[in-house]
């Protein structure tokens, strides 16, 4: 969570209210029940990448952390939301 915070998720993400991005909860009803949701939401978060909000492509921030024990921590919490 203090991670989140730290790498600016929460400028376009909430847990449970759309805003820029999609809830924390959004994301974890999608990937519920997918083996695959670790792997691609640990990509996600660690690699920079290209989102469009409105249209407007804007850069998709990446934590700042290469820790594995955490990012797996992470990646685990959005997708118990
Ligand atoms: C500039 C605004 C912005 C910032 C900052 C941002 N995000 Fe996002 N994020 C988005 C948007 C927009 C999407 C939807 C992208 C899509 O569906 O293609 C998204 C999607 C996601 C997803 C879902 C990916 C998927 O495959 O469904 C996760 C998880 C996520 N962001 C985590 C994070 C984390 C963790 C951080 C901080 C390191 C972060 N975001 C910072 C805008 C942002």
């Amino acid at each position: 969570m203090a991670l989140l915070e730290d790498s600016k998720c929460f400028k376009c993400h909430s847990v449970d209210k759309k805003k820029d991005g999609p809830a924390y909860k959004e994301v974890a009803a999608k990937y519920k029940g997918k083996p695959e949701a670790e792997a691609k939401l640990t990509k996600h978060v660690t690699q920079p990448s290209k989102v469009k909000i409105d249209g407007v492509e804007e850069d998709h921030g990446a934590v700042k952390i290469r820790s594995e024990a955490r990012i797996k921590n992470l990646v685990q919490w959005i997708l118990s939301r």
